[in-house]
């Protein structure tokens, strides 16, 4: 925690209240309210967290206004331009880029542990062919507390690390095992010979009965995808993986958690949403028709890819993305999709509308690459899992660093209470 100097004076029921003042290595002063409750017994107000800061993190910061990524400093255009997903796996966790010599080791520490618990295939038994692959991550992901009880114990530096390894590690592959189950496919091992993203796309697209190359060119699509989702400070389901830490859980529980979360549309289900939705637009000329509706307050319909909590300006992701979906596309042959046209064109329609200029609504990360990822073949229900095995190394960095925080403590937050002061309970013969 940084030292402080300045303080804020609060001014309540006749009484003034010093509350200190943290000024960060980038981004805005926080106000230290932690004493507030007991000193002036007034909770603080902030529901959705809008300006609230649940923790003090070195790992990755955001500039809503300027449309600023930086991973441990480092612009996310120059490591999805330069770098690559386990480079930077290694970068979040570690804090530092590798040595050539860290690296190596790095990854084959992960490439070794991509295989899963062999009993672990009959938990994908139990599910429904047509359950959604993220209800089977949620269940599978938890289940892993099952299998690696040497790695659940999160005193120990050294199960904690190993805990790390195996959920970056395996997540690829319980990933590609809910995709083949879902089709009906057998599982594919994974390929110590390969790296990481064309090993998640030769375990998703392989099949036994020919043989499979994975092309180069969705490869590095897909890694670029992964790094792109990585981490991003504490959205809603970092925010969830560090709150279910807190009471000590062990973290493939935790992780699960945090799978929960983003499924949801407003958060990394938006990915899916976003292209059901082009897809529902169908051709440009509907376009107005769903702006429409996006700005009638009486239809809960909103665009999905649309909008952040922090992005004001532009999500960086999203611009590399756009450039990513043109090259694919191109590279594949299909550079005239219709849904990037749609996409193109809505994007063009609403940057230019007051509506979404005055709120400040603009492409977010999930609105090109659902794109890229059903040209790479992938069905829309698979999106979100993709999205989900590129946020574990965030999830774990972000984890690891809050168990090694000695401040660390459960959360709990306390409420606006609005409900029934205290009355007796009356027998049901009198009500
Ligand atoms: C991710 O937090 C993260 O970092 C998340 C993420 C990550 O990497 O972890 O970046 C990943 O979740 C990206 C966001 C994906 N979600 C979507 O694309 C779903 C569509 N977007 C919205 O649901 C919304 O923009 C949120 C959830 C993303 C942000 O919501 P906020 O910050 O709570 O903003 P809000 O809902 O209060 O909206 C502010 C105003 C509202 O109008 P008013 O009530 O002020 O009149 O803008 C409107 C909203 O109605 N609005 C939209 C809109 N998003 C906000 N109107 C139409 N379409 C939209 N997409």
């Amino acid at each position: 925690m940084t030292d402080t100097k300045k303080s804020a004076t609060l001014s309540l029921n006749g009484e003034s209240y010093e509350l200190p003042i943290f000024s960060p290595t980038a981004g805005p002063d926080v106000l230290d309210i932690r004493k507030l409750y007991a000193q002036a017994g007034v909770f603080t107000y902030d529901p959705g967290f809008t300006s609230t800061a649940s923790c003090d993190s070195t790992i990755t910061f955001i500039d809503g206004n300027k449309g600023e990524l930086l991973h441990r400093g480092y612009p996310i255009d120059q490591l999805a331009g330069k770098s690559h997903y386990l480079e930077v796996c290694y970068l979040l966790l570690y804090g530092e880029l590798p040595t050539a010599t860290q690296l190596e080791d790095f990854e084959g520490r992960v490439t070794r542990h991509t295989m899963v618990h062999e009993q672990m295939h009959n938990f994908f038994r139990g599910f429904r062919r047509d359950a959604h692959p993220m209800a089977t991550l949620v269940g599978v992901v938890g289940a892993m507390s099952a299998f690696y009880h040497d790695s659940t114990d999160i005193s120990d530096p050294w199960q904690r690390e190993v805990a790390s390894i195996r959920l970056i590690a395996k997540l690829p592959t319980i990933a590609a095992m809910a995709y083949k189950y879902s089709i009906g496919q057998p599982f594919v091992y994974p390929r110590n010979d390969l790296d990481y993203a064309a090993n998640f796309l030769h375990m998703c697209f392989s099949v036994p009965a020919e043989d499979y190359n994975v092309n180069p060119i969705l490869a590095r699509a897909m890694d670029r995808i992964f790094t792109l989702h990585a981490d991003h400070e504490q959205n809603a389901s970092t925010s969830t993986v560090r709150l279910a830490s807190s009471s000590g859980a062990n973290p493939f529980a935790c992780v699960a958690a945090g799978i929960a979360c983003l499924w949801g549309p407003a958060h990394g289900g938006a990915n899916q949403a976003c292209l059901e939705m082009l897809k529902e637009i169908g051709t440009v000329d509907r376009i107005p028709e769903f702006i429409a509706r996006a700005k009638d307050k009486n239809d809960p319909f909103r665009l999905m890819g649309f909008g952040h909590r922090v992005y004001k300006n532009t999500d960086p992701r999203a611009t590399v993305l756009k450039q990513s979906a043109d090259e694919v596309l191109e590279l594949l042959g299909i550079e005239d999709n219709p849904l990037l046209q749609v996409a193109k064109e809505l994007e063009q329609t609403a940057l230019h509308d007051p509506y979404f200029i005055d709120k400040k609504l603009f492409p977010n990360v999930d609105f090109y690459s659902g794109i890229i990822l059903e040209a790479m073949g992938f069905p829309t229900s698979m999106f979100t899992p993709i999205f989900t095995v590129a946020r574990t190394v965030g999830w774990v960095s972000q984890w690891k660093e809050m168990i090694a925080d000695p401040q660390n403590k459960i959360g709990r937050p306390r409420q606006l209470y609005l409900g029934e002061t205290t009355r007796n309970y009356t027998d049901i013969e009198n009500r």
